[in-house]
Formats: structure tokens, sequence, C-alpha cells
């Protein structure tokens, strides 16, 4: 998508530790306009699906989860992130670990907010190494529906998150691939 190239070229900010910061447009300031755009790349891309709902987790995965599902025309519901979870027979519940901080954070999403049968869209804005998308496919599979693929904003390609979600079979619609943030430089995959 080469208007979220451009702005990640413009607006974007490499941090040590391979982060990119996109805090401008994407993470806290967000730019309404690339953000519809991005919604829309979605629904293009998934157009040969018959997609049920929108799956995302909080915070930063909402905003272009909403935007695909206006366009998509399919409800939305986001997976909400707990310190500790006490559980119970009315939510599906997983457990996402953070290789950033090296822990564990617990997840959930109300059972009246999945129905058994549905295709769902997953949807977030980063993929790095996978662990959100994962804990979101658990939680689907709990639900018994069907996940329709994967759509992420911006992929880290060289983390091992596509691998390991296409591994299990699914699809991942990545709407730009990094291939490297080495020397503060974007590069992108293709
Ligand atoms: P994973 O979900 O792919 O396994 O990601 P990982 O544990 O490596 O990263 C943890 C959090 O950091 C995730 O957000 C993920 O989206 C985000 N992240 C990963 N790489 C980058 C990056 O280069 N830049 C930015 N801006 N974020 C990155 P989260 O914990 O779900 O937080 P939030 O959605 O509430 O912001
Ligand atoms: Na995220
Ligand atoms: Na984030």
């Amino acid at each position: 998508m080469e208007a979220l190239k451009h702005k990640i070229l413009e607006a974007g900010r490499v941090l040590p530790g391979n982060v990119l910061k996109v805090d401008s447009f994407i993470n806290q300031q967000i730019d309404v306009e690339l953000m519809t755009a991005i919604g829309q790349e979605f629904a293009d891309r998934f157009a040969d699906q018959q997609i049920d709902r929108i799956l995302t987790i909080e915070s930063s995965g909402i905003a272009p989860a909403i935007m695909a599902a206006q366009a998509l025309k399919v409800p939305l519901v986001f997976a909400r992130k707990r310190k500790s979870l006490t559980l119970s027979a009315d939510i599906y519940a997983t457990k996402l670990f953070s290789y950033t901080t090296q822990q564990y954070t617990d997840v959930m999403v109300d059972k009246r907010f999945i129905q058994p049968g549905e295709k769902v869209l997953v949807i977030d804005d980063f993929l790095a190494n996978g662990q959100a998308v994962e804990g979101l496919i658990d939680i689907l599979n709990q639900a018994q529906a069907t996940l329709a693929g994967v759509g992420i904003v911006i992929e880290k390609s060289f983390q091992p998150g596509r691998q390991a979600i296409e591994a299990k079979g699914f699809r991942v619609e990545s709407l730009v691939k990094i291939a490297s943030l080495d020397d503060n430089q974007v590069q992108f995959s293709e």
C-alpha cells in the first residue's frame, strides 16, 4: 500500500530494539483519512471471503479494525486485556506472552460477542512475534468460529509472526512488509 509506505518514510521513527514508532499517525494521533484507506484495502483484499465479524485486540488494533468493519459492513469486537482474570463461564480467555516485557497478559472476549460458526477476520496494527494474533486464534477456536484470515497494517517480516500463523494454515494479508529496521532505516520487503 503505497500511501502507507510514504507515510511511514515521512513520519515513522525507528527506535533502538527494532521498534518502529508510528504514534503520529497510527498509535496515538490517528490519520483518519489514511486509516479509512487502510480499512478499504482490507475490505478489498478479503472481498473473496464471506466475513461475519472482525476481531481485534485493544488498544491499537481498534482503529484499523473499525475502518475495516465499516468498509465490510460487519460488526467488530475487540479482546480486552487484564492484569489478571477471574475465569468465568461467560468469557473466552487466553494468555499472551510478550517477548518485549517477558510477561503474560490475560485477554478476554465475552461469549455473547462471537457466535459458533461465524467466519471471522482478525485485524491488528503490528505483526511481530505473532503472540497477539495467536491469542485471538485461540479465542476463535474456543468459540468454534472460523478464521477467515489475518489482516495486518505493518508486518515486521524479520520477526517470526507470519511464519507461525502460516504454519497453522492461515492467510496473512499485510498492507506493508518491513524487511529490516537496521541502521535506523526502514527497508520494505517489496
Ligand atoms: P506480537 O503481538 O506480534 O507478539 O508482538 P510483541 O509481543 O513482539 O509486541 C508487543 C506489543 O508491541 C504489541 O502491542 C505489538 O503490536 C507492538 N509492537 C511490536 N512491534 C512494534 C513496533 O515496531 N512498533 C510499534 N509501535 N509497536 C510494535 P500491544 O502490546 O498489543 O499494545 P497496544 O496494542 O495496546 O498498543
Ligand atoms: Na497491537
Ligand atoms: Na501497539
